[in-house]
């Protein structure tokens, strides 16, 4: 599974972080990136898909793997 945070959509809610931090990094402005490529490690599939529906601006996705 692989995730990604659409720059364009994210306005700092940061309920991503809060759910994943493992999967997750914050900038100073608050707004979230995915850490490293995106690609979420075994066992935490669940924090991804709980970030995913619960991101208000509907800012995260599942996104094809590389
Ligand atoms: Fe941004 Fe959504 Fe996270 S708005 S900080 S991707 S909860």
């Amino acid at each position: 599974m692989r995730i990604g945070v659409d720059p364009t959509k994210c306005q700092g809610h940061a309920r991503c972080y809060g759910l994943a931090p493992a999967l997750f990094d914050l900038d100073e402005y608050g707004l979230s990136t995915v850490v490293g490529d995106g690609k979420v490690p075994g066992g935490l599939e669940d924090e991804a898909r709980l970030a995913i529906a619960n991101c208000p601006e509907y800012a995260i996705s599942e996104v094809a793997e590389i």
